[in-house]
């Protein structure tokens, strides 16, 4: 039905399904900024996204032509892709490949290692895009808007255009983008076709202006594409590409009226009764090689033990949610955010005091607890598109908090200001930092954080979408 004037295209979608024995379907909202982005937008929208298990797919197969109506969001088009497809495309090529190229994150004497397979894993990805890019073709209406998120879509923005030359697309990249020498990783016409891709957009959207300069210099260094640096436009082959900054932040009262609820303050109960009357370093993660836990981990040792008049007095809330365990990396990495935190308890804990309570299971409403609670948040990312830890922390805090931020992370542009920057690779210096952080009379800390706050609900999720939307005219 060519009949959308919104569309928004992205991996995961709004909703995931899970199959009871008897067959029967059931629903979940997910959370995240572009879920509530969206739900607030009243109009014709329509989602696609891919089926990430065999429940989505059962639920794709039963709908009537993939599309599902969820209540709050509009209609939602789950494109069911065969899961060899879709695993080569998403672990192998998104997340193994174009994740770890973006964030720097290759151990670059083993690898990356292209060889034939990698060509077979980049075909999926070729059919997954284009897959994306039938569905859209499809459903929108003449002149229709099309926003496309992330690196697991660069293709669409190009096979869409060629399809459906009347519609105007935006692409936005949520990670940060490589620098060229980096880039060049890539094999050639990989590299070349990735940035081709994205450049069939009419505006392409990135977190901060370091990112968008990245991805600008890429254009011109491994396309040779005419770039005008101020106006920020990248032509190639006769089309402008306008490339935008959006920062994206957080809806502060949504959050709060969340963070009310009971199931919160029961947890934030339960937490204040492990705490005690302790000072509380809090860092909320999914299990990811970029955010730097291991290192993280390795700072609170260090402040223990450079400062032992904390012992006792603070304790380290780490939680760290499972994430991509398909890939061996993340396994090994969760396994190393494990023994470094037992360490830290074998080391420093007494019976009477736990210095360390690590959770690696996901529990959206005790991560709202414990931003309520911590005296000192710790981000401190390799390197992080924006990261709205940083973000929702300031926003929920009750009582101020203290944020200890890497200047990796993309949130770094609007927030170094009141936070106490670190490099994250610097151990020793996040360790002084936490301890700085930690010694910050009450009152400037409830200075800092109330900016803070303010810079982190600047561009709530419902006008970073508008604004992408306006910026196609
Ligand atoms: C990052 C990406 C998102 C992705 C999220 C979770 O924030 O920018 O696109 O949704 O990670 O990753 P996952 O692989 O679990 O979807």
């Amino acid at each position: 039905m060519a009949d959308t004037q919104v569309l928004v295209a992205s991996n995961r979608g709004p909703v995931s399904f899970s199959l009871a024995d008897d067959g029967a379907l059931s629903m979940r909202r997910g959370g995240g900024g572009l879920v509530s982005a969206l739900g607030e937008l009243s109009g014709d929208i329509l989602w696609v996204c891919a089926t990430l298990s065999d429940a989505d797919r059962a639920a794709a197969r039963r709908a009537e032509e993939g599309r599902l109506d969820v209540p709050g969001i509009g209609a939602v088009r789950m494109l069911d892709i065969p899961p060899g497809t879709f695993h080569r495309a998403y672990n192998a090529v998104a997340n193994s490949t174009l994740w770890f190229v973006h964030h720097m994150l290759y151990d670059t004497p083993n690898k990356p290692h292209f060889d034939a397979r990698s060509r077979r894993d980049w075909q999926s990805y070729e059919a997954y895009n284009a897959a994306f890019a039938d569905a859209l073709a499809q459903d929108a209406a003449q002149g229709a808007k099309v926003a496309v998120q992330d690196y697991h879509l660069t293709l669409v923005p190009t096979l869409l255009r060629e399809r459906r030359p009347d519609v105007k697309i935006t692409h936005f990249s949520h990670t940060p983008w490589a620098p060229p020498e980096y880039y060049r990783l890539l094999p050639d016409d990989i590299g070349r076709q990735v940035l081709e891709g994205i450049l069939g957009a009419d505006h392409a959207g990135f977190q901060t202006r370091r990112w968008a300069e990245a991805f600008v210099e890429c254009c011109a260094a491994v396309l040779g594409a005419r770039v005008d640096r101020e106006a920020r436009t990248v032509t190639h082959q006769g089309h402008v590409t306008r490339v935008g900054v959006h920062g994206l932040g957080v809806d502060g009262d949504a959050l709060r009226a969340r963070a009310a609820e009971p199931d919160v303050t029961a947890r934030a109960a339960a937490l204040r009764e492990q705490v005690g009357d302790r000072r509380l370093i809090v860092r909320i993660d999914r299990t990811e090689l970029s955010k730097n836990i291991v290192r993280g981990l390795a700072a609170y040792r260090e402040l223990l033990a450079k400062h032992p008049e904390w012992r006792g007095r603070v304790m380290h809330l780490a939680f760290a949610y499972p994430s991509r365990h398909d890939l061996p990396e993340y396994r090994e990495y969760t396994a190393a955010v494990q023994r470094m935190a037992a360490e830290i308890s074998d080391e420093f804990g007494d019976g009477a005091w736990d210095p360390l309570i690590l959770q690696v299971n996901d529990d959206y409403p005790r991560s709202l607890a414990a931003y309520g609670m911590a005296d000192v948040l710790l981000v401190n990312p390799i390197r992080d598109g924006m990261n709205l830890v940083a973000k929702e922390g300031p926003a929920l805090s009750k009582n101020g908090c203290a944020l200890v931020l890497s200047d990796q992370a993309g949130a770094a542009d609007e927030m170094s200001g009141d936070a106490i920057m670190v490099n994250p690779f610097d151990v020793s210096q996040t360790a002084e930092a936490l301890h700085q952080a930690l010694l910050m009379p009450a009152d400037e800390r409830s200075e800092r954080c109330k900016r803070l706050a303010a810079a982190a609900t600047a561009l709530p999720p419902q006008q970073w979408f508008a604004d992408q939307l306006s910026a196609l005219g």
